[in-house]
């Protein structure tokens, strides 16, 4: 099959924070390792007035900011000749007629065969408008080429408004054409996790409740709210970090093996674990919750001096289904904790019988670490013998690091998942019944939480005091490796 990547991005949000530091990072870099398709071009929307060459001129100065790869003048060259600067806001009728003409024009100029792919890296309540805009003047009219459209986190703060965002966006991109995009599933380990499940006989054979006796998802941050706090302060780690990117990352450990290694299986997969997910509606909801807010967060921007949204958040998960009968999920998120770090620890069952008398309290166990980021790699702990005369069982590591030599080796998560737009690959983006059954359990764990306390934590550490006892009211405990 011969896949045409050729189109024209439309970037709304052209001024904004994600197209300086990500988007435009980017496509240098795609552009540096000749990834680019040859026809392309760039038009950028936002608001602020300024011609194409003040743009270009922001544009050069973020790429030397942020771009793994150095600066070579005449790649930068090639591309920003392909970048275009329109100012108007999104909801000027006028600006669509505009970018209607602008985009023929680059089809003719730069190429890109009347396909198009629309980026909405704007605030949440322009998704929808935006869309609806494009169509009302006729923009995705075009018929024979691709149209698609990349939608940004968060899609919807609940189940109801997610609902109400995909019926308006439906009504002008099908299911197909819409790229609701997870930035962690671009991410090098996330995408590695399939492989060393299904690429190894040493570990899916292992990978059920028979051998596995638990398993931790963490994603650590040691910054605080910054100016995100009017967001979060209705968000809060619950909606911001779990209902996307820990749920899918649970969903991608936990899935059967999908028939095949194609976005409409694998998603298939991920969706038969978000539904079997279940949290307890009961009495015994406090033990498998524990939420936390920062000390300090009061005093955040925009933070209200009342707040009691949780900016720490642990859970306690079990699932439905055979291969994972008892086995607990611990998931833990936060912000201002001691470690920025995101990993999947898999904790192996203790062997039946031992005849060695250090294990008789229990060896230490085997553990398969993850790690997503900052350091990429893995970790597999097992017990040797420690040398000398005398019986020692010692934990030994063999530790996989991929970006520890070469610095800046991996390609971002954002190059890998524009390629994936302009190659009509769908597999690392979310479809939407991952997303409504994500929205659902997360709208029943939060409706069990509201008389769940928040309690502070102090920042520099590992959360509150209860997300301690809920791992080790059944006798685990975080691995902060
Ligand atoms: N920043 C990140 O690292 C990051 C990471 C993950 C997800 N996201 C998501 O990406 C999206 C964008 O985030 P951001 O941080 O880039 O936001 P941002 O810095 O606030 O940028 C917003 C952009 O929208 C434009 N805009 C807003 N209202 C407009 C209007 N009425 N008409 C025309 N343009 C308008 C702004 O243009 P003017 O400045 O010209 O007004 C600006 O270009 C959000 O959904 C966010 O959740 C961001």
């Amino acid at each position: 099959m011969i896949i045409n990547q050729s189109c024209s991005m439309i970037i709304f949000g052209g001024t904004g924070d994600l197209t300086h530091r990500k988007l435009i990072p980017a496509l240098y870099h795609l552009m540096y390792q000749e990834m680019l398709p040859e026809g392309f071009a760039v038009i950028s929307v936002g608001r602020q007035k300024k011609n194409n060459e003040e743009y270009r001129e922001e544009l050069y100065q973020s790429v030397l900011k942020y771009s793994r790869f150095p600066m070579d003048k005449t790649i930068w060259d090639q591309l920003c000749e392909k970048i275009y600067y329109r100012a108007f806001s999104f909801d000027e009728g006028d600006g669509y007629e505009s970018l209607k003409a602008d985009l023929q024009q680059m089809d003719q100029v730069h190429h890109t065969r009347g396909n198009r792919l629309y980026y909405l890296a704007v605030s949440p309540e322009n998704f929808a408008p935006i869309v609806e805009k494009l169509k009302e003047h006729g923009v995705t009219a075009k018929r024979g080429c691709w149209q698609r459209v990349v939608i940004e986190k968060p899609f919807g703060q609940d189940l109801a408004s997610a609902q109400q965002l995909n019926n308006r966006i439906g009504k002008v991109f099908s299911e197909q054409d819409t790229y609701r995009i997870d930035h962690y599933l671009g991410k090098e380990m996330i995408q590695n996790i399939m492989v060393i499940r299904f690429a190894n006989t040493i570990f899916e054979p292992l990978w059920n409740h028979q051998y596995i006796d638990h398993i931790q998802i963490t994603a650590a941050e040691t910054e605080g709210v910054g100016s995100r706090g009017g967001y979060y302060e209705k968000a809060g780690a619950l909606r911001d970090m779990v209902q996307n990117h820990l749920l899918q990352l649970l969903a991608i450990t936990a899935m059967e093996p999908p028939g095949k290694n194609e976005a409409e299986a694998i998603r298939d997969e991920k969706v038969k674990i978000l539904k079997a997910i279940h949290f307890p509606k009961d009495s015994i909801v406090h033990q498998h919750v524990a939420l936390g807010q920062y000390r300090g967060y009061h005093m955040e921007e925009k933070v209200s001096p009342q707040s009691t949204t949780e900016t720490y958040v642990a859970l306690k998960l079990f699932l439905d289904c055979d291969r994972w009968k008892g086995v607990p999920f611990y998931i833990r998120t936060g912000k201002k904790l001691q470690q920025k770090t995101s990993q999947v620890v898999i904790q192996f069952k203790q062997p039946d019988k031992t005849f060695y008398k250090e294990c008789e309290s229990g060896c230490n166990p085997n553990l398969l670490v993850i790690k997503i980021q900052p350091e990429e790699g893995t970790l597999l702990q097992f017990n040797a013998k420690k040398p000398g005369n005398l019986q020692q069982i010692l934990p030994v590591g063999m530790n996989f690091c991929q970006n520890c030599n070469l610095e800046n080796n991996s390609p971002e998560a954002y190059e890998k998942l524009l390629l994936d737009v302009m190659d009509g690959d769908a597999s690392r983006f979310t479809r939407w019944d991952e997303v409504e059954n994500a929205w659902r359990l997360i709208d029943e764990i939060s409706s069990s939480c509201e008389a769940a306390l928040v309690e502070e934590y102090l920042p520099g550490g590992w959360g509150p005091e209860g997300a301690q006892q809920l791992i080790e009211r059944s006798g685990h405990r975080w691995w902060n490796l």
